[in-house]
């Protein structure tokens, strides 16, 4: 790896391998704007405007398939006015950012149920999938209203359903079966998570996709990570020796 660079992004080649999936957990917004004497609202705006580069940086690397953790089943435990702001900004994310990810062929897939989401976002999350489903490039997955152990639940459920039907017995089920019943069915593994912040959690983020995964904590808060910051991150990744519980 070259040494990265503050002006310009680091290119494919400038790393000996790369993730084929990445994940993120953008955490700092509140604290952002606390340092900044603005409201949490503004904080997460700020850190929606952040996703934007990291986004493109992402798929011009060819990066297979990147997932944010936008919204978890935890988080409308937060103020009223927090949430909405959240929710706003999922459709602003949208009606800004759509075309351009769809002319670049991305993929989008929202982890997480939908069902108890108001109405328009809803109505947008879903045209957004519908609208990319065809598409062959980055795949983007953006959690929101998502939980890891409500999404095991359900990949129990649904495998449980089939065995009760006759349409599976209890020996064909495998990893590769509770795989096909997560939101990311016929996805990668995630290979890297970054949490930015500094907080060494995993807040029920990608429980199974996760279990190999190699894990950065950046100290930098989420509006305040940069694509150079990614970069290292990246570069951090290629040069761990991944075993995989084996020794060599
Ligand atoms: C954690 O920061 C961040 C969140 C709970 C929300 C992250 C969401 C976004 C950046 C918007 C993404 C939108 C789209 C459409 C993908 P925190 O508020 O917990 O930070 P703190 O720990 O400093 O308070």
């Amino acid at each position: 790896m070259r040494q990265i660079n503050e002006q310009a992004p680091a290119k494919k080649e400038d790393f000996e391998r790369l993730p084929r999936h990445v994940a993120v957990i953008m955490d700092g917004n509140g604290r952002w704007a606390k340092k900044h004497r603005l409201s949490v609202s503004r904080g997460h705006r700020q850190g929606t405007e952040n996703l934007r580069g990291i986004i493109r940086h992402t798929d011009d690397l060819g990066i297979g398939a990147l997932s944010l953790y936008a919204f978890s089943t935890e988080n409308w435990n937060r103020p009223p006015e927090e949430v909405s702001a959240l929710m706003q900004l999922i459709l602003d994310f949208f009606a800004s950012e759509i075309d351009e990810l769809h002319r670049k062929n991305v993929r989008i897939l929202i982890l997480g149920d939908k069902s108890r989401l108001p109405d328009r976002q809803r109505e947008v999350l879903e045209e957004a999938e519908r609208r990319t489903s065809g598409n062959t490039g980055l795949r983007l997955n953006i959690a929101v209203n998502y939980g890891g152990r409500a999404e095991l639940v359900k990949a129990v459920k649904e495998i449980a359903s089939l065995v009760k039907n006759g349409r599976l017995t209890e020996e064909e089920i495998t990893e590769k079966t509770v795989s096909d019943h997560l939101y990311t069915a016929g996805q990668p593994d995630v290979d890297l998570l970054i949490r930015t912040s500094g907080e060494m959690r995993l807040s029920n983020f990608l429980l199974y996709q996760n279990a190999y995964a190699e894990f950065l904590f950046p100290e930098k808060l989420w509006p305040d990570f940069t694509v150079a910051d990614y970069d290292r991150a990246l570069a951090a990744f290629s040069r761990r020796d991944r075993r995989f519980g084996s020794r060599t």
